[in-house]
């Protein structure tokens, strides 16, 4: 039924107070999402009466009144609550809904649950429009509580359980708070590449991208099927040439006719171009393109080696050099051989770069930016985050809130190496003095138990950080800064840039890194340099922080780590 534009807006802010006007349906979907019906402030209550189609997933299906009626807990995944409808057995036989997992899409009337229910409105459905059986015993992911490892057998069905889809939807959340910062403060999202000829970090942990190994197996599989031309073929092969050259001889010697002149060099090409292949042919081998005993990268796709990017920093410098204020989000990837709860070998960072910055810009900006997607989650996530809390982290409601509005201590690190070594009450695994990277232990000890909050270690020494980061004034240290969280310890790296040429130079000769692959940023420093800074932000250890769970591996859909990459 059409509905005038007064009547739409009375509806619309009948809505927004929660107050009844009516159901929302999906937009590209001929439903109302469960989140519009019971993720109205009033529950759901003022949609008493109202005829609607939901469709989701059944949590758990019981059937009562000696099989009579049935009540499924449907979820759609549009909120942590599911709906409770109520199927009796003449609708539709109810062995075929009532197991966990089925799908199902109904019709019928929300109505007013019994006295004493917790839920505001229940639906009582009147006709079943679709459903997706299942088979219970065969289900891998069926009702019992399920640990968190064995889930992750099943990253293809795990979305379907309430602590995934939660992660989701958190995940959801911090990926549109962060694209609604930068945009707030004028930043620009650029995309910088994932296929990279540079490391970033020097750190030799890439992947590497190559077609070196499936064209070998090609080439393998082609002579096999169509081996190469023997020397006697290729003897046979130059005879003929040789033979219709002096075919061409003659008769050009002979003055015959042009025609004929003209189809016997005809016939002479197609033998030299025949011989041509056989020779190509012959020279194939088997096996990965060699050259002086080393694999010779010009035969590689991009003609040279290439890599899977450890991170985009390096690219949207450019743009920072250009733009000024600048991010970047995506993938990155590393080949450590990590097999801890913090490390991903695929893990994606938020990584904003900053023209006309310092250190201290860098740090203003690192602990707004946390602090807004903390903010953001207690506005926009609140059902979800409650969920957290009561399943996996009692505290992580407080901690967000804590942190959303208490400033960081700020620690140089060699501060924070005195305070570690004045520690007795614990023993660290792992020996502190001035010139050690901190390990988990040592960060973790620092904000958990010192600070009591997040830590910003900055002016690292310039042995244990990248070459890229602005050397100090001491000589000793860099312009490097860490942001250190409870729960997850390193959560933020960054710097200010080296913006001198001849200091990035020296850089770069002293920690032993070839010269030529950064040539091109050398260049930011040759033309228009300008001070800069920025910072990652590995967006994994942000929601771990924020969720409170225990393992990285369960806060990214498709977990990749060494002996790991399903899907
Ligand atoms: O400290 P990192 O290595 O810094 C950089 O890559 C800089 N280029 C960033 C920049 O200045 N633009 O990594 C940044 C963050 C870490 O603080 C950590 O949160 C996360 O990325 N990280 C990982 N997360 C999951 N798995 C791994 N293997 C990670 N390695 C780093
Ligand atoms: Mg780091």
């Amino acid at each position: 039924m059409a509905t005038t534009g007064a009547e739409e807006s009375v509806r619309t802010a009948m809505e927004k107070a929660g107050l009844g006007g009516g159901v929302l349906q999906a937009k590209y979907s001929r439903r109302v999402l469960i989140s519009d019906i019971i993720g109205r402030p009033d529950g759901g209550e003022g949609l008493v009466g109202e005829k609607v189609v939901v469709g989701g997933w059944v949590k758990t299906g019981r059937e009562q009144g000696k099989g009579s009626f049935a009540f499924l807990e449907v979820n759609d995944g549009s909120c942590p609550a599911n709906l409770q409808v109520l199927v009796e057995s003449e609708v539709f036989p109810l062995s075929q809904i009532t197991a966990t997992g089925s799908c199902v899409m109904v019709r019928g009337e929300l109505k007013q649950p019994p006295e004493g229910t917790k839920q505001k409105v229940e639906m009582k459905v009147d006709k079943v429009l679709e459903v997706g059986t299942i088979d219970p015993s065969k289900y891998p992911i069926a009702k019992t509580k399920l640990s968190m490892e064995h889930l992750r057998s099943f990253v293809h069905l795990r979305p379907r359980t309430n602590t995934i889809s939660a992660v989701a939807r958190i995940r959801h959340a911090l990926a549109y708070a962060t694209h609604t910062f930068f945009h707030k403060n004028k930043f620009l999202y650029v995309q910088t590449p994932i296929v990279t000829t540079s490391d970033c970090e020097g750190a030799g942990e890439m992947f590497q991208v190559t077609t070196l190994f499936s064209e070998a197996e090609k080439l393998e599989r082609e002579l096999k099927e169509n081996p190469p031309s023997t020397e006697a073929d290729i003897e046979a092969a130059k005879l003929l040439v040789k033979e219709r050259g002096e075919r061409v001889s003659d008769l050009k010697s002979n003055k015959a006719d042009k025609a004929l002149i003209s189809a016997a060099v005809s016939e002479l090409q197609k033998a030299k171009d025949q011989l041509l292949k056989m020779e190509e042919r012959s020279k194939l081998k088997a096996g990965i393109a060699m050259k002086d005993g080393k694999i010779d990268f010009s035969r590689d796709f991009f003609a040279r080696q290439a890599f899977l990017t450890v991170s985009g920093q390096l690219q949207v410098e450019t743009y920072a050099c250009a733009l000024s204020s600048v991010y970047t989000f995506g993938p990155t990837f590393r080949a450590e051989n990590s097999h801890t709860s913090r490390h991903l070998a695929e893990f994606w960072m938020v990584e904003p770069e900053i023209a006309f910055a310092d250190l201290e810009d860098d740090m203003n900006c690192a602990e707004d930016y946390v602090k807004f997607l903390c903010q953001w989650l207690l506005d926009n996530c609140l059902d979800d985050m409650q969920f957290m809390a009561k399943m996996y982290d009692k505290t992580a409601i407080d901690r967000l809130r804590s942190v959303a509005t208490t400033s960081f201590a700020r620690i140089s690190y060699t501060e924070a190496v005195q305070l570690l070594e004045k520690v007795t009450e614990k023993k660290f695994e792992n020996k502190v003095e001035w010139g050690i990277d901190l390990a988990s232990e040592h960060e973790r000890y620092l904000t958990e138990e010192i600070f009591k909050k997040p830590v910003i270690v900055y002016n690292y020494p310039k042995t244990i950080k990248a070459f890229y980061m602005r050397l100090n004034d001491d000589n000793k240290t860099v312009a490097a800064m860490d942001v250190l969280v409870p729960k997850v310890g390193e959560l933020i790296g960054g710097s200010q840039r080296e913006e001198r040429c001849e200091v990035i130079e020296r850089r770069i000769e002293e920690m032993g890194l070839p010269k030529e692959p950064y040539e091109w940023y050398l260049d930011l420093r040759r033309f228009g340099t300008v001070k800069h800074a920025g910072f990652g932000l590995g967006f994994e250890r942000m929601v771990l922080f924020a969720t409170g769970l225990e393992n990285i591996r369960d806060v990214i859909p498709f977990p990749r780590y060494p002996g790991k990459a399903d899907l």
